[in-house]
């Protein structure tokens, strides 16, 4: 063995760094934006009770498995199952499901890259264009902003586990936050923000249905980062005296809180707004919102607050998004990573070299899906819809395999590493958790309902996409 695998150097970090792979995109505009259509205060009760009832527990299941192996996904799979061939699938399953996740994240937060940069430069007239977006898409000065972003997480994880990881998520964490803060008081001052609240959070228990609530849980499951490999890798850094289903609630409480609070960002600003026309047409995808839809509502905000102030509000939001997609796409990009070292004994900067290279070329393939080359755009077909590269790595990997991956994890812990062993990598550090009716929830979860839920909806979802 070479040298001692690297560790986070403080609870607070390891936290934090999980809390910024969870905190993404998703929590703060595909949250708001599905609570908004499906129910509210309804959707916001449910999606709760499924990121402590089910979620939870699978982070756990993750963050023991890597602990314990001190390994990658691949490695620890392969390691607690003593080598078998069968869950070696499901080690590369939680290899290869990072790396085209991370893809399609790139993808879209080179976008966001694009649109901080030219809110910075004050071109919000351009971003509000309706045009704009289609075009930004296909420029090739995509590319540019593509090298600056990959340059970015990088730099961050040359660092390491240490001094790259969980220094950045120190930094971008609090700042996230702050920004965060400011911004729900700032919009919350504007007229109508009540009327915006209120569409957000009373409770249309009318609205849920059994779409809905696949939907919630789909959500958060996402949210939490799970089936990526990244609780996985990240719980092989802690370490043993670290209290794991502590830091796991933590970790879910952070993220619930911040998708929660973005709501409080988000709605209000809209109905600030044109509130009749907007709530009517609530686009549909958090993509739509984030770059169509919203930078009319910062340019509309010249009026009141003045062009400088409107750039400001404009660019401190894509830096809150932009930092949020930089802490998941590091925690998803070190998966692979990681793998390479274990695996094949790289150095960090190798394995980083190579996969970086990989990620930039099937990223640019994948940006080349929205009109640029129509051998991307019309890639395949299937279940009667003609789609691009961009909707198949979407469609396979993020919406059919991370279900299969939560699935997996949970029979492996259970009856393949076995419920004693995984209890006793818990209450190493935990000893509150032993013998806790938490631990007997976590145990049963885990080995029954969860996985058969999560069953439920890959079938459901190869029944929908596929055929
Ligand atoms: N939790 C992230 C989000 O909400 C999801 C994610 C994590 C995506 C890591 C990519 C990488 O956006």
């Amino acid at each position: 063995m070479g040298a001692p695998r690297e560790q986070f150097g403080s609870r607070l970090g390891f936290i934090l760094a999980a809390a910024g792979s969870a905190v993404g995109i998703g929590n703060m505009v595909g949250f708001p934006v599905a609570a908004t259509k499906n129910g509210g205060g309804a959707f916001l009760l449910i999606y709760a009770l499924f990121v402590f009832l089910i979620c939870l527990p699978v982070m756990i299941a993750e963050m023991s498995v890597g602990r314990h192996s001190r390994k990658d996904p691949l490695g620890a799979y392969n390691q607690l199952s003593g080598g078998e061939t069968h869950w070696k699938v499901a080690g590369w399953l939680s290899i290869i499901t990072p790396f085209m996740i991370a893809v399609f994240y790139l993808v879209i937060t080179v976008w966001l890259f694009g649109y901080l940069f030219q809110s910075v430069i004050g071109n919000l007239s351009v971003l509000a264009d309706p045009a704009t977006f289609g075009d930004f898409i296909n420029a090739p000065s995509l590319f540019l902003y593509m090298v600056a972003v990959v340059a970015i997480v990088y730099l961050i994880l040359q660092g390491g586990v240490k001094e790259g990881i969980e220094k950045g998520a120190k930094l971008m964490m609090p700042a996230l936050f702050v920004m965060l803060i400011a911004l729900v008081i700032f919009v919350l001052t504007l007229d109508n923000a009540m009327a915006g609240v209120e569409y957000y959070l009373v409770p249309d228990f009318s609205k849920i249905d059994a779409s809905v609530v696949s939907a919630a849980l789909s959500q958060a499951f996402f949210s939490l980062s799970l089936g990526m490999g990244i609780m996985i890798t990240y719980g092989s850094y802690i370490d043993n005296m670290a209290d794991v289903p502590n830091s796991a609630k933590l970790v879910a409480l952070t993220d619930t809180a911040v998708a929660f609070i973005a709501g409080l960002l988000i709605l209000p600003a809209i109905f600030s707004f044109n509130p009749a026309t907007n709530a009517a047409d609530l686009s549909d995808s958090s993509v739509g919102m984030i770059f169509s839809f919203l930078p009319k509502i910062f340019l509309a905000l010249q009026v009141t607050i003045g062009y400088l102030g409107a750039s400001i509000v404009a660019s401190l939001f894509f830096l809150l998004v932009f930092f949020a997609a930089i802490t998941s796409l590091v925690s998803i990009f070190e998966v692979p990573v990681a793998a390479l070292m274990d695996e094949k004994q790289y150095s960090r900067k190798k394995a980083l070299g190579v996969l970086g290279l990989l990620l930039v070329v099937m990223s640019v393939l994948a940006s080349m899906s929205f009109g640029i080359a129509s051998f991307f755009t019309e890639f395949v077909s299937y279940a009667g819809q003609t789609k691009s590269l961009f909707d198949i790595i979407v469609d396979v990997f993020y919406d059919t395999i991370l279900p299969l991956n939560g699935l997996l994890i949970c029979i492996f812990v259970i009856y393949r590493w076995k419920k004693a062993n995984f209890n006793a990598e818990l209450d190493k550090g935990a000893p509150h958790y032993k013998g806790s009716w938490f631990e007997r929830y976590v145990d049963f979860s885990v080995g029954t309902f969860i996985p058969v839920i999560l069953l439920l909806i890959f079938i459901n979802t190869v029944a929908l996409k596929f055929f």
